[in-house]
């Protein structure tokens, strides 16, 4: 009878001593090794159960019912521990979709870009229709159609970054007023925005890089106050209806009379200021009746043909609309200037 107590307070502590390290048991693996040191083929429940035959045949039936109780425990803690330990380790991989996100850092349009729709939506808004040319151009289009001839002077301002003798990086968006007539018949009313690049000294205000907006319209009995219109309209939509414009005449070789457009400062209201050099007003583009001769150089007879066209710094224009002082910021790519936009 003592031995019978004996084996039952085994079989129980056992069970208790399997369910302690049961409770610490960190994986599958310490679950395992528990497993297969209380029920595996030597396991501790195992060796009682071995001993069951030599006990007198009265008390094999308690033992065994103790043994089988204490077996069907274990099971049921390893099972448990087992499906915790799972339950845990889904937990670490799951997704808590209500933390906040990691915000994704935004990209913006780049403060010329900004200017560049700014200004097709005013000229689309006025039907005109928005092109795009070559930046490695032809001599011929570039200049000789352009009525600039080699020997011209205006060639000195334009020095350029050649490819070879006769093809160059342009120097101006006028290149695409003839490209755009060579391939199409009138009435024209494009713009065209790009990159042009001179081979200028580096400073605030000059860069070998930098972009312009041509525009062009062409088409029966067009006179300087359609061109005087169609750029007032674009400067009050641009800068505002208080803004006032001026226009003076210079000279470009493709326009025939030419004048170079001013805006009332923007800054001072034309009082006079640093920005505008005391003067009240700003320059912002070159313009003109397009010339006979360019027209003929594409095939158009001038006395049925008339045109104007146009010629602005996109810079020039960002850095009055922004207040930006230095050219050389636009092509730098620092997120500390370019998030300012
Ligand atoms: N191409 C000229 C420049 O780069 C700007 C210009 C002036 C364009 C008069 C024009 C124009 O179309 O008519 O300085």
């Amino acid at each position: 009878m003592e031995r019978l107590k004996d084996i039952g307070e085994d079989i129980r502590q056992l069970q208790n001593e399997a369910e302690e390290l049961l409770a610490s048991a960190k994986n599958e693996e310490e679950i395992e090794k528990i497993r297969v040191s209380f029920l595996g083929k030597k396991g501790k429940l195992t060796q009682i159960r071995k001993e069951l035959p030599h006990l007198p045949p009265a008390q094999r039936p308690l033992i065994g019912r103790l043994l089988n109780e204490a077996q069907e425990k274990i099971s049921q803690a390893l099972a448990t521990r087992r499906s915790l330990l799972r339950a845990l380790s889904r937990e670490k991989e799951r997704v808590d979709v209500t933390l906040p996100g990691i915000r994704p850092s935004l990209g913006r349009k780049h403060p010329l870009t900004q200017v560049i729709d700014r200004i097709k939506e005013i000229f689309i808004g006025l039907g005109f229709e928005v092109v795009e040319g070559p930046e490695i151009e032809t001599e011929y289009h570039n200049f000789i159609a352009l009525n600039i001839p080699p020997e011209h002077p205006v060639r000195d301002e334009h020095d350029s970054f050649y490819i070879t003798d006769d093809i160059l990086l342009r120097t101006e968006t006028s290149a695409v007023q003839i490209r755009v007539m060579e391939s199409r018949k009138p009435p024209i009313r494009i713009i065209a925005p790009g990159r042009v690049f001179r081979r200028d000294q580096v400073d605030a205000t000059h860069s070998h890089t930098f972009h312009q907006v041509e525009g062009l319209m062409v088409d029966k009995g067009i006179t300087f106050s359609d061109l005087k219109g169609v750029l007032t309209l674009f400067s009050e939509r641009m800068f505002g209806k208080d803004v006032r414009m001026r226009f003076r005449p210079d000279y470009f070789p493709f326009t025939e009379p030419s004048a170079d457009a001013s805006i009332s400062c923007i800054i001072c209201g034309g009082k006079g200021c640093r920005v505008c050099s005391y003067t009240g007003w700003l320059e912002i583009l070159g313009c003109g009746m397009v010339h006979p001769q360019v027209l003929r150089n594409v095939g158009y007879d001038p006395s049925e043909w008339q045109g104007f066209a146009f010629g602005m710094g996109v810079e020039r224009i960002a850095m009055l609309k922004f207040g930006i002082n230095d050219i050389r910021l636009f092509l730098e790519n620092d997120l500390r200037f370019l998030k300012q936009f």
